[in-house]
Parts: C-alpha cells; structure tokens; sequence
C-alpha cells in the first residue's frame, strides 16, 4: 500500500510529548495547529521538520531515518532532519524545519524556523565561468538545479531537443497518459524558475556537434557555446522496429511529453490499441490505455512479461493484474505489419488497433559522445566522480555506464539520473564526491506500485517472502549467495532498509 501523508493527525506537539509516545520507533508524527509535523530521534536529540514529502506527498513517518537525515518511503528522496533541506531527489523543495523545546520530560514544538539555506561551497579560483548542459531530462534539471542552490553563478546554459520544458516524465505513461494529471501538473519548476535562477534554458535545440578541444557545442541552427564544464545529459530513444507499416501516424514511442500528448490525441477516436512490448512502459502505457476505456492488447516476444527483470512468480503476477482490469496478453508473439486500424501478428492473427505503441526498451543516445572521441561501452563511461574520458566533460542519467559494485552498470531510472545529475553538478564545482548511490526505481501497474533496490542484471537464486498474490511480499535476487537487488510490493519500509544495507557494501 503506498504511504502518503493526507491529514493531519497525530498527537498536537504545541503540547508536548514524551518519549514514550514514541512507541518504540524513532519517528512520531503528530501536528502544530494544521501543519503535519514530524519527529524524529536522532542519538540522543529529538528533531522536527514538516511531514510531508514536497515530492509527491509521501509520509515521512512511514520511511526511515538514516544519519541525520530521513528518506521517504514512495520514491526514496531524502531530507535533512536538522535543516528540511531535500538533499538527494527526486525532491527538490526543503520540507519546513521546526524548533524543538525540552521541558523536563516533554519535548514541545511551536515555532516553525525560517528554511535554512543550503551550506554554499566559497567561490574558488578555478571555478569554471560557463557550464553547458546538454538534456533537459531528468540528468540535466537535477544538475541545472543544484549548480544554482549551490551558489555557483556562472553562466549556465541548458540545452534541449524538446520543445517542453524539463517534466515529469515517469508521469507520461501514468497518470497523465490515463487523464489523470493535467498539464500544468508536468512541468519540474515553472517557467520562472530559469529566469530567476539566470539559467538560460533553450528549448527545441539540438546539439549535433562537441568540440572537446575547443570546448565548444554546436546547435543544428549552427550557434556555438563555449564551456568550461560539459554535461551530457542526452538521455536514451526508444528502440524503433523495421515493421512493415510502423511509419503510419496511429503508430507511436513513448519517451517525451510530446510522444505521450500525441498518443492522447488519438485515443480521441481510438477504440482499440495494441502495445508491442512487455516492459515497463509498454505495460504502464496499456494501463493507461485501458483506464481511458480503450480495448488493449499487449504483444511481447517473451514468455512472461517483466521475467528478465523481476523473475518469473512476480511477472505472472503484473500480467495477472493486467489482465484483470481486461487487457489481453499475446506473448511469445510480435507484429508482423500494421496497416490502418489493425495489425497482423507474427502466428497470422489479426487485432483491431486505431493506436499502436511500440515500447521494447531504449537505447542510450550516445552519437555525441561517441563522435566527440569520448569512452563508450553500451553507455558513456564514466569514473566514480562522473567525469568521461575527457578532462571537464561529464556524463549523468541513462547515459552513463558507471563504476558500481564489482563492475559497472547503466540503468534507466528516474532517481538515479537525478541524483547522477546532483552529484556530476557538485563534481562539475571540484567537489570529487564520488556517486555511490544504491539504484532506485519504482513502477506502477493499475493500483500496484513495485520498488526495486540495487541492480541484479542476472541472479542465481530468487526469495520471496510474503504473498506476492496478497500484493505484501519482498522478492531478493541473489548471486553467489549475496543479495544484489530486492524488489517489493507493499513492504515500503523493507526496500529502504535493503537499500541502507545495499549502500553500506558498497
Ligand atoms: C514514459 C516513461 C515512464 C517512465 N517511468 C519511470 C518510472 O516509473 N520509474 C523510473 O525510475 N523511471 C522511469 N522512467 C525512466 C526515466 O524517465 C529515465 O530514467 C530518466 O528520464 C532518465 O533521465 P535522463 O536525464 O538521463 O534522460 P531523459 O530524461 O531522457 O532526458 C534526456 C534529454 O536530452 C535531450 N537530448 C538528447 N540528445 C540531445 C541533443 N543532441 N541535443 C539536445 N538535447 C538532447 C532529450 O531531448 C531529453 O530531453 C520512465 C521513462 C519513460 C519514457
Ligand atoms: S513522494 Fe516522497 S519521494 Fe516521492
């Protein structure tokens, strides 16, 4: 079940409280006049900050404290207990810190504390003067963004080939391709934001050349940038299929907000889909498509969908929860051509499809690295601190195959590029913080939310504890007897506490 704060309960902590209304856990949420409150036991201090994620809403009593800070249980931000600042994303926003006042037994809160602000590295004599950012994705916002809350004031430009502004894009496949979440809901940060943050945001522009000894970009309308500092941030394309038939207009890939608003374009008189695919975003697409009340039809080459990612129980399990809400299921199976308002599969049967969606996985975008003269294996590679091949270039996001465990990894996952964005940002300032975050990913499937910790590409041994059917279970993968990666249903707190233990291997 997902935990997200809504009212404000709790004790009333103008009144004070007492350890023991702790019940045994170090975090207690309770309410100041109509502000949700949370307090948490730090060794032997107690310390209040606002209860509720500025992410998405989550119940920061419902996740777990590490150090000095607390994470929340639905998407795994983190926030600084002593000040509210959002330390690590998917939040960007600081939650309201509160003072905390001892009288004998009982401790009380009443004065909400100014926001505090982010302790700002001094300005060093080699600070870079101009720092460019290619993507507005998730990589790139998340570094455009903490550059600046980091205090750095150079001149900072971010460049992208879409014409939205950075968004939501998990969202794309959710709740706004199912009509859920409006349009003004997508945006990461207002318009604003970039002016007043001097970050000169150019959208609809596309890099097509870096020149890594000139320490230039090129636009495709042929303007140059100079950089001290480069970040590629560009992301991964969906994979496309030479299907007979896959260039007609009913037929779509789903990675930009434009793809998504296309696709809703069409459901308009669509009546039936078919999504090609068993992935994540072929999955959460069908979803969508049946919750705006479409007939939908899944198509995937594999036996089970999700197998190679989650094992075989769990992806029985999505399929199931798929098909009772009336999608139909044609695996083993692909697309031998499409034509207008059907499409013939690979054993000659033939559905009805206004709206086809083409989702078998993404491949990183890397020609610019590559023709830059940068390292690239199956992603641009890049050391602990970010840093390409190339002195004062970095790479962040689903680009960017990275030193992690006893080899590297490049995964597509929303926190993950974020934080590879905060962190390549601090590391752009000489900061040489090495990125060592345990990866995240969460998905959703009608009313079930699956988290995923750690990164098992193969496993040699699946757990499961708890009821996958009872959608309350925690499934390990595990090779030569380690536990790489647990993927939960229901069990927020454990996949927190996994990822903890997760990072302390490291
Ligand atoms: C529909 C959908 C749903 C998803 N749902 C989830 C989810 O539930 N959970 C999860 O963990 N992950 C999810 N993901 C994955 C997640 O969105 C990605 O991992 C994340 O967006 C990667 O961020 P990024 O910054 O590396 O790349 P992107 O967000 O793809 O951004 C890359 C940007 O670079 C731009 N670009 C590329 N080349 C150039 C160029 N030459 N010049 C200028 N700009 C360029 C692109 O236009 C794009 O704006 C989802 C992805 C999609 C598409
Ligand atoms: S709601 Fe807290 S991280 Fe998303």
């Amino acid at each position: 079940m997902d935990t997200a704060a809504t009212t404000d309960e709790g004790p009333d902590l103008a009144r004070g409280v007492t350890l023991a209304d702790f019940d045994g856990r170090n975090l207690l949420r309770g309410h100041v006049g109509d502000e949700a409150v949370l307090l948490a036991r730090v060794g032997a201090e107690v310390l209040a900050v606002g209860a509720r994620c500025t992410h998405y809403g989550g119940a920061l009593d419902q996740g777990v404290i590490e150090g000095e800070s607390v994470r929340c249980p639905l998407h795994h931000a983190c926030f600084s207990l002593r000040s509210g600042e959002a330390l690590a994303a998917p939040a960007f926003d600081p939650v309201p810190c509160w003072k905390v006042e001892r009288e004998g037994e009982r401790f009380f809160v009443r004065e909400r504390l100014g926001p505090s602000p982010f302790p700002a590295r001094p300005a060093a004599a080699d600070d870079p003067r101009c720092i460019v950012i290619v993507g507005t994705g998730a990589a790139g916002f998340a570094a455009a963004e903490m550059l600046r809350r980091r205090g750095w004031s150079g001149e900072l430009t971010l460049l992208g080939a879409e014409a939205d502004p950075p968004g939501d894009r998990p969202n794309l496949s959710k709740d706004y391709l199912a009509g859920g979440a409006p349009e003004e809901w997508m945006p990461l940060r207002p318009a604003e934001f970039y002016a007043d943050n001097h970050i000169d945001l150019r959208l609809s522009t596309e890099v097509v050349r870096i020149d890594a000894a000139a320490r230039t970009v090129t636009t495709r309308d042929g303007r140059q940038l100079s950089w001290d500092r480069l970040l590629l941030a560009t992301g991964a394309e969906p994979v496309r299929l030479p299907i007979p038939g896959a260039d007609l207009p009913q037929v779509f890939t789903l990675r930009s907000q434009a793809d998504s608003r296309a696709i809703i374009a069409r459901t308009g008189t669509a009546r039936s889909a078919v999504v090609l695919g068993s992935g994540f975003i072929g999955l959460e697409a069908a979803a969508a498509l049946r919750a705006r009340g479409l007939a939908v039809h899944v198509v995937s080459l594999d036996a089970l969908p999700l197998e190679r990612v989650l094992g075989a129980e769990l992806g029985r399990h999505i399929q199931g929860i798929h098909e009772a809400r009336g999608e139909v299921f044609h695996m083993g199976s692909s697309i031998a051509a499409i034509r207008d308002g059907a499409v013939t599969l690979s054993d000659g049967t033939q559905l009805a499809a206004d709206l086809v969606v083409i989702g078998v996985g993404v491949r990183p975008r890397l020609a610019l690295a590559e023709a830059a003269g940068l390292a690239v294996d199956h992603g641009i590679v890049v050391d602990p601190y970010l840093e390409t091949s190339r002195a004062g270039i970095f790479a962040a996001g689903d680009v960017a195959r990275w030193p992690h465990g006893r080899g590297s990894a490049r995964v597509e996952h929303w926190v993950v590029a974020e934080r590879q964005g905060q962190v390549a940002a601090a590391n752009m300032l000489g900061a040489r913080q090495p990125f060592r975050d345990v990866p995240f990913f969460w998905s959703a499937h009608h009313e079930v939310t699956i988290r995923y910790v750690g990164h098992a590409p193969a496993w040699d041994e699946i757990r499961i504890e708890g009821s996958v059917a009872a959608n309350d279970c925690a499934v390990s993968y595990r090779k030569d007897g380690r536990t790489l990666a647990l993927a939960t249903i229901g069990r927020d707190v454990q996949a927190l506490e996994q990822s903890r233990r997760l990072a302390g291997e490291a």
